[in-house]
């Protein structure tokens, strides 16, 4: 009779049989012309064998029941819910005290926004990360966020975490080795030599944040060179094309998974790969990335489940999906997202139908992540391909400046696009939290979540959008988030407004009513 364990090393040996061929030819795209490339599959075969032999005996079963039925990530009833964890609980232990907050809604994904252990000062909202296995120490602990994992895992809800696999702060370690001048972490990052390299590269680049932080390189004295970095100055860009920084990262997938955490939102996945002479973006080499994550975590944890944050065009994002091959499992819906918007304003739904068609591209095993509101600006620019410069134009004047009912704000745009716009979905809708329930903007709103919920994918409700938040001006009063728009729409969850969503007659009870009432969920 077997044991247990020997079912586990069965189910290994299998999963390797299945998934190592498909990694090795990911990884023969990305790698192949290493000098010691047979040295380097050898390494990801012993990495990838151990630790699928060391998955926590707690984590086998939600691998096996996953496993045994593919089409559960398309079953109806699941309902993700984003959040700031101090914005909406203080800290992990606050967290835990509101779970049935999330079990009411029936919420079955919790997504967290970026908590792990960021640098200290500005750190983009925690998408600059000091060090991949620690909690954000203002927040909790690795184990309270294990405790919560487990216990979600008991409620059937599934905890999402954000990797940001693109960068990582100037003070991790790796950059840390890298600055006093340790040649191995050095290739860990990319850096210039000169300002005339710096003007070549930029000719092909777009600036992500051209008025917070235009460019994407940044001197660094430490480094004697210009490091390359897409966003912040203090978030450098990891150098995929160095195997050893993609056996860092699926080192972190790895970790992270044994504590329970059952679902990766891969930040800015479009720019993981740099190639001179091109956009970097979207380049074939970082969808092979993203697949070859896919393929090793089939190996070692095949129940956990990998989303891409691309927000692009369609035909940049449904590259991510991998085709008829691994890649991830889920994407944001981006280009739905914001035709809704554009929809709304100009009470015409044809943007939204051609979005539409273009999404159901998505290959079946695959699922979207349809959403009206999530912690970043709405970019117009996005929809190119689907509408021309002067309806971008219109949306970004009108959610932006005012120029309907909207009380949004316009932010940046890279160079000869539209601004996107800031602001909760409340505002943008044109509802004041002190409207009642018949105002046009409840209405608006409800349409857009009851939308979402009806399209075929999983539903995304955003922090606050269950009951009408509006957004934080007091932002422009903090050091560390004036400088950045998108704290308008990160507000504290106001939970004496939320005490209202037991009374319909409110419009938080209102809200909740509805919302909670689209996401039927399936038990
Ligand atoms: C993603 C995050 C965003 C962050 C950026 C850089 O787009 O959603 O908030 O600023 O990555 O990490």
């Amino acid at each position: 009779m077997s044991t247990p364990d020997t079912d586990h090393a069965g189910d290994v040996r299998r999963r390797f049989g299945r998934s190592w061929p498909i990694l090795k030819e990911r990884l023969a795209e990305l790698y192949s012309d290493a000098p010691d490339f047979a040295d380097i599959l050898t390494r990801f075969r012993e990495r990838v064998i151990a630790a699928a032999m060391a998955r926590p005996p707690a984590l086998h079963q939600l691998d096996a029941v996953r496993e045994a039925n593919p089409a559960w990530i398309q079953g109806p009833g699941q309902t993700v819910y984003s959040f700031y964890v101090d914005r909406f609980a203080g800290d992990l232990a606050g967290l835990a005290g509101r779970i049935d907050y999330f079990d009411d809604l029936g919420v079955t994904w919790l997504h967290p926004l970026a908590l792990l252990e960021p640098r200290a000062g500005d750190s983009d909202g925690g998408f600059a990360v000091a060090d991949y296995r620690k909690v954000d120490p203002r927040l909790g602990t690795m184990d309270a966020l294990e405790a919560i994992a487990a216990d979600l895992r008991t409620r059937d809800i599934g905890l999402i975490v954000d990797i940001v696999c693109n960068h990582t702060a100037r003070e991790h370690a790796w950059a840390c080795a890298a600055r006093t001048g340790d040649r191995v972490y050095r290739d860990y990052y990319l850096v210039l030599p000169d300002e005339e390299s710096v003007v070549a590269h930029e000719r092909d680049l777009i600036d992500v944040f051209p008025s917070s932080a235009p460019g994407n390189f940044t001197y660094d004295a430490d480094m004697g060179g210009w490091v390359w970095t897409t966003f912040y100055p203090f978030q450098w860009d990891l150098n995929y094309a160095n195997p050893a920084v993609f056996a860092e990262m699926l080192d972190t997938l790895i970790f992270l998974a044994s504590k329970g955490v059952q679902g990766f939102r891969l930040d800015s996945t479009p720019f993981l790969w740099k190639a001179t002479g091109t956009r970097c973006r979207n380049l074939p080499q970082a969808y092979a990335l993203v697949a070859a994550w896919r393929a090793a975590m089939d190996i070692v944890a095949p129940g956990v489940v990998l989303l891409a944050e691309a927000i692009e065009g369609l035909d940049e994002v449904l590259p991510f999906f991998g085709g008829d091959g691994p890649g991830c499992d889920a994407a944001y819906n981006n280009n739905v997202m914001t035709a809704l918007w554009a929809g709304l304003a100009d009470a015409d739904a044809g943007i939204v139908r051609r979005c539409m068609e273009g999404a159901i591209a998505k290959p079946a095993k695959a699922v979207w992540l349809n959403y009206v509101r999530c912690h970043d600006d709405l970019i117009w620019n996005t929809l190119s391909d689907y509408a021309a410069p002067e309806d971008l134009d219109r949306w970004s004047r009108f959610y932006g400046r005012g120029e309907g009912f909207s009380s949004g704000r316009a932010f940046h745009t890279a160079g000869g696009g539209f601004p996107s716009t800031n602001g909760m979905a409340a505002a943008l809708a044109g509802l004041d939290p002190g409207d009642d329930v018949q105002a046009p903007g409840a209405k608006r709103l409800a349409l857009l979540y009851g939308i979402v919920h009806a399209l075929d994918g999983w539903p995304l409700v955003y922090m606050g959008d269950e009951i009408g938040l509006g957004d934080d001006l007091a932002y422009a009063e903090n050091p560390l988030q004036a400088g950045d728009g998108r704290w308008l729409h990160r507000p504290r969850m106001d939970w004496d407004a939320a005490a209202r969503r037991a009374d319909s007659a409110t419009l938080q009870g209102h809200l909740w009513k509805t919302i909670a009432g689209f996401g039927v969920r399936a038990r």
